[in-house]
């Protein structure tokens, strides 16, 4: 098989080293991709949002599988650009993107499909906007209605705070407070059956004891033994299975990942969002622990064939990330700073290098050209050797003015044994 991978961050990095580890998987391509992604896989330069552009390399390099990594290229109907080609496409089209694209629609969804989440409002105005904040109470949960990358939520016990956000974003969703730990659960969807991944956890704030500013994720574990029993299968029972009918029955059957952004609450597990593409980095330790090919079971999606027959096998053990992050960020990081030390991390038994935000200088200066410049993943019979393995090679790598968090895993690690 001939696949080709959209993106060029860690989560496309560690797509591509998963197909590259299928040996269905004869040929494999990335665009852009980055300096991690050309050990494996051909990087082309196209802009990933550009649908023509997509689709006329997917048929130049005779492309028998598109992973669409990134929500982006989703929301602008990328998937659909493909599949009107009869090129095989892991990714929704559009329409059922818009369970990531807009906080609203998925709302609607998820209230017609009985999906328990949290109680909410869409407001149009300051005016509704303060009604619902009255309504619900604090701590207040305001969130703009479109794709924000993951900028557009505020949950703050600060009333002003929770109104200047309401009148910034114009259309938001404001919604009830849900307490407890989040989990993500990553479902194959061929539009009528799904297949659960492994859970995982996310660290979102920046700083250790989950302080500081929200990030796109600063570290992920994978699997979550703490969560209770049997609630994989109650919310492909409840969430999954009755937003996929919804889905189909309005026409816009979803293909491709659905993330389910869990909380679980004192009442059961509740959805907090559903995302339309793998998260980024829970998807690096997600993916290192499955065992059975990933080529097959991605093109399976797109022409409904996942069965309900259809069993994904996964390692033993577990596998921890940690994000290497660029000086100041979530804000302006810095960039083109020299990199060095990845060998030596990845000469570590059990540990290896992702690259997220990098880029060569140069002839062969690895350089950082992101926030997140790094995914350091560590592997092990027990999450807390994983979670070992992650530090010590997190410690070899240089880059000035760069921070990580120590605490990724910790308590789970310490809990399991
Ligand atoms: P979202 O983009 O909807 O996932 O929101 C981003 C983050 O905000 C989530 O991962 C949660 O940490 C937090 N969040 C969103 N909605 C709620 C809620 N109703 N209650 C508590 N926290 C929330
Ligand atoms: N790590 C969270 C996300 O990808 O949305």
């Amino acid at each position: 098989m001939k696949a080709l991978v959209l993106g060029g961050g860690g989560r496309e990095h560690a797509l591509v080293r998963a197909l590259s580890l299928d040996p269905g998987v004869t040929d494999l391509h990335c665009a852009p991709g980055n300096p991690g992604t050309s050990e494996h896989a051909d990087n082309h330069v196209i802009n990933p949002v550009d649908g023509l552009a997509v689709t006329e390399l997917a048929a130049r390099i005779g492309a028998e599988l598109v992973v669409i990594g990134p929500e982006a290229p989703l929301v602008a109907g990328v998937a659909d650009a493909l599949r009107d080609r009869g090129i095989p496409v892991f990714g929704p089209d559009q329409q059922a993107a818009r369970l990531e694209g807009s906080k609203g629609f998925a709302k609607e969804v998820m209230e017609a499909a009985g999906v328990p989440t949290a109680r909410s409002r869409l407001c149009r105005s300051p005016g509704q906007a303060a009604e619902a904040l009255d309504a619900f109470g604090p701590p207040y949960v305001v969130k703009d209605d479109g794709l924000a990358a993951g900028k557009g939520v505020v949950v703050t016990e600060d009333r002003a705070e929770a109104e200047r956000h309401a009148r910034e974003c114009g259309r938001v969703v404001v919604e009830e407070y849900l307490d407890g730990p989040e989990v993500s659960l990553f479902v194959l969807s061929d539009g009528a059956h799904a297949l659960p991944m492994l859970p995982a956890q996310d660290f979102k704030r920046a700083y250790n004891g989950d302080l500081g500013p929200n990030t796109g994720g600063m570290g992920a574990y994978a699997p979550v033994s703490w969560a209770p029993e049997g609630m994989v299968d109650e919310v492909m029972e409840t969430a999954v299975g009755p937003t996929l009918t919804e889905m189909a029955r309005r026409g816009t059957r979803y293909q491709g990942l659905l993330y389910v952004g869990l909380a679980l609450t004192s009442e059961g597990p509740r959805v907090v969002e559903f995302n339309a593409r793998f998260g980024d980095p829970e998807c690096q330790v997600v993916l290192d622990r499955l065992a059975t090919p990933i080529g097959g079971m991605l093109q399976a999606a797109d022409v409904g064939g996942l069965s309900p027959n259809t069993k994904l096998e996964w390692r033993g053990g577990a596998a921890v990330t940690v994000v290497l992050a660029a000086e100041n960020y979530p804000g302006e990081p810095a960039k083109g700073d020299p990199i060095s030390g990845i060998e030596a991390a990845s000469a570590l038994d059990g540990a290896y290098v992702l690259h997220a935000g990098t880029a060569w200088s140069g002839v062969r200066d690895l350089t950082s050209a992101g926030g997140r410049v790094l995914n350091v993943v560590g592997t092990g019979d027990t999450l807390a050797r994983a979670r070992e393995r992650a530090y010590q090679a997190a410690e070899r790598i240089e880059l000035r003015g760069s921070f990580y968090r120590t605490d990724i895993a910790e308590r789970a690690a310490g809990d399991a044994g």
